[in-house]
């Protein structure tokens, strides 16, 4: 099991443009030096805000060792408190999702207001302070809809990411969305392989029949240095969605960890549906067309999205173990759309679910591989693989600055 000196060993000696290095993806101790380092201390899509839509709705995430609470106030902000009683740390909500005018614990009943202050608490005596027992509140911000929490001490800057998504995200009207179906799968592969497998589509052609039916499966959106045709495909689409008001070119923050880009899909293809048509009559996007393609969005390390004319979809990943990562899909339509009038259930997700699942094979091939003693790093394809070298990158240069850097320092 290896130690973070071990990890930071194996992160400066790796091949640039390579896979990584066998123990990176199954070493138990490598998953618990990414979980601190990594999952503890970025921001984390957690929800569709539309997934608490009321006063007291609330949604469990589990984050590896942490349990968070996102729940809604009854002045309509969205906050989120660690999962765990101030009396003698009882689990407070048990079930993953739910509504309650307040949170009671389980327990002994200590009784919180959806702001996280306690109101009740029987029998502490005359020197019981109840301002010092309140949950103990999680970083939450709530970006067009979108909920992301953060569990360290000290988040991030986040301003710059939340400035572009309320650019980007505003022809995508998530505040007025709901749920129509979601999945959460378990992949039987490490969470970096799961995101490689997502940053490319050099595996798309040989295994999603379904997918490539819509999708292009040029390297749209791996870069913006893309040459020739494709940047002429690419811009024209950006600079038609422009026009309309939607944001749409491609854009990285400085350190890599999301990326906005709106692409066109195939052909004249509308939707990720089996005939390219949209699969939901009242849209959730103010587009005046319904071929606007899709709006690609990674938030590393947590979740992809795409935003198209009529839906939305929202994927987030978690990892169990070292090579074990669960992975949720949200189909996000208009609040007002019918099921069985304005969509159809099996239409809206047909198309994602069997991608999904032929995602977790692939993956799951992939770990199995690497677990053999003959696996080495192998190199990525410089046309296809562009957004794998991007990753790798960020999760290196993520990890060295954690291992090594002055938060690090103060953290111990
Ligand atoms: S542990 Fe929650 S009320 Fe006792
Ligand atoms: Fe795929």
């Amino acid at each position: 099991m290896l130690r973070e000196p071990d990890v930071l060993a194996q992160l400066m000696r790796r091949k640039p443009a390579h896979s990584l290095p066998q123990d990176l993806y199954c070493d138990p101790g490598v998953f618990q030096v990414d979980m601190e380092k990594i999952w503890y201390r970025q921001w984390l899509f957690a929800i569709p805000a539309c997934e608490v839509p009321k006063t007291g709705s609330y949604v469990v995430y589990e984050v590896g060792a942490y349990s968070v609470v996102i729940v809604r106030g009854s002045d309509g902000v969205i906050r989120a408190f660690h999962n765990s009683c101030r009396h003698r740390g009882s689990v407070l909500c048990k079930t993953k999702k739910g509504t309650n005018p307040k949170l009671v614990c389980p327990y002994h009943q200590w009784t919180y207001e959806l702001d996280g202050r306690l109101l009740w608490a029987r029998d502490m005596g005359p020197d019981f302070d109840a301002s010092k027992h309140g949950l103990k509140p999680v970083h939450c911000r709530t970006v067009r809809g979108l909920v992301y929490i953060c569990l360290a001490d000290h988040a991030p800057d986040f301003s710059g990411y939340e400035a572009e998504a309320k650019r980007y995200l505003a022809p995508h009207d998530l505040e007025n969305s709901k749920i129509a179906y979601e999945t959460t799968i378990v992949e039987h592969g490490n969470w970096k392989l799961v995101w490689e497998n997502n940053r490319e589509c050099y595996h798309c052609s040989g295994n999603h029949p379904s997918l490539c039916r819509v999708y292009p499966e040029d390297p749209l959106a791996a870069s913006d240095e893309i040459e020739g045709n494709l940047s002429d495909i690419l811009s024209k689409h950006a600079e038609r969605c422009e026009a309309v008001g939607a944001p749409s070119k491609f854009r990285i923050s400085d350190q890599g960890e999301w990326r906005f880009i709106r692409i066109p899909l195939l052909g004249t293809a509308e939707s990720y549906t089996l005939d390219g048509k949209v699969a939901v009559q009242k849209p959730n996007s103010s587009f005046p067309f319904k071929d606007a393609g899709s709006l690609h969005l990674f938030v590393y390390p947590v979740s992809w999205n795409h935003f198209l004319s009529d839906h939305s979809i929202v994927f987030r990943i978690t990892p169990i173990g070292p090579m074990e990562t669960e992975v949720t899909t949200k189909w996000l339509v208009h609040k007002d759309a019918v099921e069985g009038q304005d969509y159809d259930v099996k239409r809206l997700t047909e198309v994602w679910n069997a991608t999904n699942d032929e995602d977790r094979e692939v993956v799951e091939n992939n770990q199995r591989g690497i677990l053999s003693p003959a696996y080495e790093p192998g190199p990525y394809s410089p046309t296809h693989e562009q957004g794998n070298i991007q990753f790798v990158d960020w999760y290196a240069k993520t990890m060295i600055d954690a291992i090594t850097g002055p938060r690090a320092v103060a953290a111990e």
